[in-house]
């Protein structure tokens, strides 16, 4: 069994072999008639690759030449689908009136190798009425078949280009068919009569195979003999044909038989069967079985020309190529020349680009809107000197971590954009707000009303000085935030008010919450406050503003002096006009009428109004019970020299202090209110003789108490 396959392996072989090396001969004819001819096919002995593509030249009845393979006529052969079209006689079944009987003229179709009827191109057709066409082969082990029904009752029934099984119907071919016996069955047979049957209109059926794209229905295909009459009883049909039996990885294996000859050329298995075929490759074209038979398309020369206008045209071997003018690129997707910059920016624009410019210009606006808000602020920080202050913090380790440069932002965050609940106080130089910082501390924001360039040049240099000044008796200034048209100053927030308050406040009240102790505490915290600042700095600070409303207390009523120098009440100017001053009218230096200056000394006779205040319980400018406007320093010092003095003393430091004690204090006050400031006492003076009292006062309590617990007993 083995041996008998592989004899005929090499049988088979030694066939390919002879057929292989075969090449048309010189003078072989190309065409037969208005057929082209070509290679493996050819007209004779020594032209055609093998037996099975030798054809006939015949001439026909008509003159002319037509070429014939098996006996049927060739209409065309095409290389690169395989195929060739044959002429196939139409079986027929018709009604023979003057036998009464049913004539079938059947034509058997028998391809041998290398050709089968293509599945693909052609459909198995019936036509007639009431007619079962169909097809019926056993090959060797496997059937091939196919048919259909058509039917009708009418001619009316029947629609012309529609072979949906009225008068018509088609099926497919089965893979791989060499040859069909039609046979037909006629449904109305058993009962045939003229009146009621359809061959009184249908005279004949047809069934076959036929090239589908050739055939269309036409009704008159079933009342006339139209359809034989076409092509002379014959249409076309589609034959496959293959090189060999073998696939193309097997044929190659054995390049002297391997049928695609030279390059560019390409094997292709048949899907119909066994064998392959050959193809120039993409790009080639011509007779894929001669050597050298594929040769480059110019595809430059195709009309129209593939590339865009611009470019030109470049053939290359299987291809082209196309080059756009300098500046611009070829697109093999859109097969246009690109500008590659401009396109870049046309795709950019015109895809995301109205997004983009749409977000871009809202962003811009925004930025505007901020670096205006921005710039304005930074106008008024260097307006404010803040380059300068920040340069003095940064200069000095330890005041950079007790002073600060706030932003307009935190600020308006901590006062809820300077509510008006959040105002502590307004006064004649500016509006004083509460604020919680974003680390939770408290702090009094003051708003000044400085305008003045000077005036603000001036309070920064304070500032700068004083940011680096710590005394406990002296408020915390924290920082300050530049970025406003006038600079806002962060203290710390003393919570009990100011000294004014608590003595003036409720003056129907009997008593005031200070007792003579405190008040003789308070006195002396606020002048060692004024004294440190006098003396400490480099540059002597004076306060210029002294006053109750700026001695501000603590929870236990420990004095904070407050706005130190840096609220400038009193605008010196050259003309010493002092309509300003309103305010603080009853504590102004009466020399600064003549000198236009404040000094250390005018703290000092500010202060010795406070100690008058202190002691009488009344403001520095107050109504007498006649109504009448009276100058509490003026008043004071009237009383002294008319030894009358007590008599205005506030009566509950009458009964919680001695009379000695008020009288040292009395002194005190007259002392800082001399006329003349040289006359006056320093702060520092003052401090001592303060603190020498509450020295003497604490001992007299610790003796009165020893005294009183000497006589508790008794
Ligand atoms: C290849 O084909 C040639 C010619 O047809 C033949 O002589 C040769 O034996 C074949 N070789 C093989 C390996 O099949
Ligand atoms: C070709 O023609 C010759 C003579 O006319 C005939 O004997 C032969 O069978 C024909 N071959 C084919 C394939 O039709
Ligand atoms: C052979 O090549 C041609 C042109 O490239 C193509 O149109 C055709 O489909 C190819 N045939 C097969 C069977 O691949
Ligand atoms: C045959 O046709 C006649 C009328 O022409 C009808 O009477 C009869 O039933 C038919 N027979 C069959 C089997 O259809
Ligand atoms: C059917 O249509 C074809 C063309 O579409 C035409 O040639 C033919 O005459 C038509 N037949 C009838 C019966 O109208
Ligand atoms: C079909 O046409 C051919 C050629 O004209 C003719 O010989 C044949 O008899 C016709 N068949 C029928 C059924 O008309
Ligand atoms: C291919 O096979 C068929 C039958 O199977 C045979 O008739 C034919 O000669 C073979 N062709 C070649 C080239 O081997
Ligand atoms: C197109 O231009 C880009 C850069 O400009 C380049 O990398 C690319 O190779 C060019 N393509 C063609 C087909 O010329
Ligand atoms: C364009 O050219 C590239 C490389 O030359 C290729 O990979 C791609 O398939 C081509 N695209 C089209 C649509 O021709």
């Amino acid at each position: 069994m083995a041996s008998v396959l592989l004899l005929g392996a090499v049988a088979v072989m030694l066939h390919l072999a002879s057929i292989s090396a075969a090449q048309p001969d010189h003078g072989c004819k190309t065409h037969c008639g208005n057929v082209e001819i070509p290679y493996p096919f050819g007209i004779g002995i020594g032209c055609a690759m093998d037996q099975g593509f030798e054809l006939n030249c015949s001439r026909s009845v008509d003159g002319n030449d037509k070429p014939f393979l098996l006996r049927r006529e060739i209409v065309s052969i095409s290389l690169s689908r395989g195929q060739s079209r044959a002429l196939s006689r139409i079986p027929s079944y018709c009604y023979n009136p003057s036998t009464g009987t049913m004539d079938s003229k059947i034509w058997e179709f028998e391809l041998s190798w290398p050709y089968r009827f293509s599945n693909v191109d052609n459909n198995f057709v019936t036509i007639g009425c009431n007619t079962i066409g169909y097809i019926y082969k056993t090959n060797g082990m496997t059937r091939d078949a196919t048919g259909c029904v058509s039917v009708c009752g009418s001619p009316a029934d029947l629609t012309n280009g529609s072979c949906v099984g009225v008068g018509c119907c088609q099926n497919v071919v089965p893979k791989g068919l060499m040859g069909y016996n039609v046979y037909f069955y006629d449904v109305d047979y058993v009962n045939k009569t003229r009146e009621t049957n359809s061959w009184y209109f249908n005279p004949c059926s047809y069934a076959g195979l036929v090239e589908t794209e050739a055939f269309i229905f036409s009704s008159d295909y079933v009342t006339t003999t139209r359809f034989n009459d076409t092509y002379n009883g014959r249409q076309p049909v589609v034959l496959d044909w293959v090189i060999g039996n073998a696939t193309c990885e097997a044929a190659r294996t054995n390049m002297s038989s391997y049928a695609c000859r030279g390059g560019n050329t390409v094997c292709v298995d048949s899907s119909n069967g066994p064998g392959y075929r050959c193809n120039c490759s993409i790009g080639y074209q011509g007779n894929p079985y001669l050597s050298g038979g594929c040769t480059d398309v110019n595809e430059c020369q195709r009309s129209p020309s593939p590339c865009p206008e611009s470019a030109s045209c470049e053939n290359t071997a299987g291809g082209y190529q196309c080059s756009c003018p300098f500046g611009s690129n070829f697109s093999n997707e859109t097969n246009t020349c690109t500008n590659r910059f401009i396109g870049v920016v046309i795709g950019l624009s015109s895809g995301i680009g109205v997004l983009f410019l749409a977000s871009i210009s809202v962003l811009l606006v925004q930025k505007w809107k901020r670096s205006t808000k921005k710039r304005v602020r930074k106008a008024h920080f260097r307006k404010n000197n803040g380059l300068l202050l920040e340069q003095l913090n940064s200069s000095d380790e330890s005041a950079t971590h007790s002073s600060k440069i706030f932003s307009l932002d935190e600020l308006e965050k901590a006062t809820d954009n300077f509510d008006s609940t959040r105002i502590l106080g307004l006064g004649a130089h500016g509006t004083v707000y509460k604020g919680i910082l974003s680390d939770q501390r408290v702090v009094a924001i003051k708003k000044s009303k400085m305008v003045d360039q000077i005036e603000i040049d001036q309070f920064v240099n304070e500032l700068a000085i004083l940011s680096q000044i710590h005394h406990r008796n002296v408020v915390k200034l924290y920082g300050c935030c530049l970025e406003s048209e006038v600079p806002l100053l962060v203290y710390e927030f003393i919570s009990s008010g100011t000294l004014s308050e608590l003595l003036h406040g409720d003056q129907l009240s009997a008593r005031s919450l200070l007792t003579w102790h405190d008040r003789i505490r308070i006195a002396s915290e606020a002048a060692s406050a004024l004294a440190y600042l006098h003396s400490a700095a480099a540059t002597p600070i004076f306060h210029r503003d002294v006053k109750s409303d700026n001695i501000l207390l603590t929870d236990n009523f420990t004095a904070k002096v407050a706005d130190f120098g840096a609220s400038r009440s009193i605008s010196i100017d050259e003309t010493c006009v002092v309509t300003a001053v309103q305010g603080t009218f009853g504590y102004l230096d009466p020399e600064y009428y003549h000198t236009c200056q404040l000094t250390e000394k005018s703290d000092v006779y500010s202060f010795g109004v406070i100690i008058a205040e202190l002691l009488t319980r009344k403001q520095p400018i107050f109504l007498n019970s006649r109504g009448e406007k009276q100058n509490l320093c003026y008043h004071f010092v009237r009383r002294l020299q008319d030894n009358t003095m007590m008599e205005i003393v506030d009566v509950q430091i009458l009964e919680e202090g001695n009379d000695r004690q008020i009288s040292e204090v009395a002194a005190l006050a007259r002392a800082c209110l001399k006329h003349k400031g040289e006359e006056r006492p320093t702060m520092k003076e003052v401090v001592h003789r303060l603190q020498l009292l509450r020295g003497k006062m604490s001992m007299k309590k610790n003796h009165e108490l020893e005294v009183d617990n000497e006589a508790g007993p008794l």
